[in-house]
């Protein structure tokens, strides 16, 4: 069994991303700027913002968070991204999602510059995605797909079952993963809280990627030998014993689940540190872009 550490791939990616930037600092060129507008106090947005933001400064990247208070209209966060748009430094941005309810989330990513979207989540870049022409491809399938990358992982001809159909993470995966090239080439089952009878499909599955959000959701009898699992799932569960009240779980019953397969991501330390690597690797592309 060979763990996909995704924390030690990230790493790796982000010590190529800081040579890149490192070179063009010597150049004399400007460096990638990512901004990142966060609404509202949601705890777990606040984390992933800040980690976002603390892996640009690492990395050499310029870095702008944009915080605004929960009550913010959508007008007000429309005139933010259109600010965002036309101001040449910055090279990508994302809207940390979800969204206050009072704000059409929907409306909010079509006024994303496509030239800017780091989250590849506007319509045009997940229609270019779809038809092999990817541009910016979003953050947390993309860094799955470059973690079964860089273990070689054979996806060629393998039966891969997506569990849970999100813009954000399922459905691009079910995209990618049947797509031509290594990885993809597999032959994909996307399933979803209508699917019936998901324990015969993940049985038969040589991948399974959930991104379901229930705590340890996936059992070793739901899986056969040598399967490859890639967990997406970052729950809090509380937890008096942990100082904050809290420890993360996957969707994965990771102790027994280990135990029948060949690769398998940990939670923390798989899939989340990707995401973050995939952000930076996409603004330095943005960066890139707009040099041309
Ligand atoms: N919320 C959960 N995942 C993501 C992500 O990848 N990007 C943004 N913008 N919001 C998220």
């Amino acid at each position: 069994m060979t763990i996909l550490d995704g924390k030690k791939t990230s790493n790796d990616l982000k010590n190529e991303i800081a040579e890149e930037v490192k070179a063009m600092k010597e150049r004399g060129e400007k460096v990638p700027h990512l901004a990142a507008v966060l609404v509202g106090n949601d705890g777990a947005s606040l984390t992933y913002v800040g980690s976002k933001v603390r892996a640009c400064e690492r990395i050499g990247f310029e870095s702008t968070l944009i915080q605004l208070p929960e009550e913010t209209t959508e007008e007000e966060l429309l005139d933010h991204i259109n600010k965002l748009n036309n101001n040449p430094e910055i090279d990508g941005y994302i809207v940390q999602l979800p969204l206050p309810k009072h704000i059409d989330e929907q409306k909010v990513l079509l006024a994303v510059d496509p030239d800017k979207d780091v989250d590849g989540f506007h319509p045009t870049n997940f229609g270019k995605m779809a038809q092999d022409m990817p541009v910016f491809i979003p953050a947390t399938p993309f860094g799955i797909m470059e973690l079964l990358k860089r273990y070689n992982v054979e996806t060629s001809g393998k039966h891969t079952v997506v569990i849970g159909r999100s813009h954000i993470v399922g459905r691009p995966m079910s995209i990618l993963m049947s797509q031509k090239g290594t990885p993809g080439d597999s032959t994909v089952t996307l399933t979803h809280s209508r699917t019936k009878n998901l324990e015969e499909l993940t049985k038969q599955a040589d991948i399974i990627i959930t991104a379901l959000g229930v705590p340890e959701f996936l059992k070793a009898d739901m899986v056969k030998d040598n399967v490859t699992v890639i967990d997406v799932g970052i729950t809090r569960v509380p937890d008096e014993t942990k100082e904050r009240g809290y420890r993360i779980a996957g969707d994965v019953d990771f102790a027994e689940v280990s135990k029948k397969a060949d690769f398998i991501t940990p939670v923390p330390g798989g899939v989340g540190p990707m995401t973050i690597a995939m952000l930076l690797k996409n603004t330095l592309l943005a960066r890139a872009r707009h040099n041309e």
